[in-house]
């Protein structure tokens, strides 16, 4: 057997089908582009027409097969009609990843309903309801990987969590119990935790370097997050060989979390 064979045997994720929320920018975006340069056919959800065409531009001129749905996923009705979209595209699909999301952060004592209502419904049910459409479909395949995409935020606060904190800590429970559900079934559910990474979405932050620079020295790497970080182990946990983890979170956060 040569190396090449070995490593498409465990890591290829060549006839897999793909969703990926957020997969225009970011770590979405970085994901979105690792799964299909690793074979699979890879539908990206997100807003902005413009964005989305660009990122299935880049990856269609680098052989991949790619495509977008633009929708608004801080409604149940337009996550439902997104999955429909999405499964009409290359057919139903293997791996699921949740990365769109967002994070506003108003002081705790002005954080209102409708910061609240809008956060929840993007970073927390728009996975769940994704997770009811897709997850009993993969299960009854044999075959099925969903990865979300959490927070440190998760575990501790940082920066005015509010309302955000509170989603990303229940997205980590809502792998559990995907996990619990479908892991028999060749389903696996598992959560990226990115520490903080260079991307529009703290743009505010990281435009300050004093704040960037002391960020930094908080890891062991030395470092602050890329989007290209995220890449190799969403390939992994999307492919043959991570079939034994299940329900976890993996922390991507250049040793963050535990420094
Ligand atoms: N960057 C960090 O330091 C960091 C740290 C911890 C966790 N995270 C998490 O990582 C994930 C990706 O963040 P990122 O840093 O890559 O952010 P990003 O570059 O701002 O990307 C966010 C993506 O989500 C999409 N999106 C946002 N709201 C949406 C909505 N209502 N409907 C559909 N799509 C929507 C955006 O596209 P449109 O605007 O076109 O809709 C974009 O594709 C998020 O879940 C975030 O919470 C990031």
């Amino acid at each position: 057997m040569t190396s090449h064979t070995y490593l498409s045997e465990l890591f290829s994720l060549d006839g897999r089908v793909a969703v990926v929320t957020g997969g225009s920018s970011g770590i979405g975006g970085a994901i979105a582009g690792a799964l299909a340069r690793a074979g699979a056919s890879v539908v990206i959800v997100a807003r902005k027409e413009r964005e989305l065409a660009a990122a299935v531009d880049e990856l269609a001129a680098d052989g991949c097969r790619a495509a977008w749905v633009s929708a608004d996923l801080s409604t149940r009705e337009a996550v439902r009609a997104a999955a429909e979209q999405a499964v009409e595209v290359f057919g139903e699909p293997d791996i699921l990843v949740n990365s769109a999301g967002i994070n506003l952060r108003p002081p705790m004592e002005e954080l209102d309903e409708e910061v609240w209502d809008v956060t929840m419904a993007v970073n927390l049910e728009a996975p769940y309801l994704l997770g009811q459409r897709f997850g009993p479909g993969m299960a009854q395949r044999g075959f099925g990987r969903i990865i979300h995409i959490s927070s440190q935020q998760a575990h501790r606060a940082f920066v005015r969590s509010g309302a955000y904190g509170v989603s990303k800590g229940a997205l980590e429970s809502l792998a559990r119990s995907q996990a619990e559900a479908w892991s028999p079934h060749g389903v696996t559910s598992n959560t990226l935790v990115p520490g903080f990474v260079l991307t529009p979405l703290n743009a505010r932050l990281s435009s300050d370097p004093e704040t960037v620079a002391a960020l930094a020295a908080r890891t062991m790497a030395g470092r602050n997050g890329l989007a290209e970080d995220f890449a190799g182990a969403a390939v992994f946990l999307a492919g043959p060989a991570s079939g034994y983890i299940t329900g976890q979170s993996i922390f991507v956060d250049g040793g963050l979390s535990v420094h």
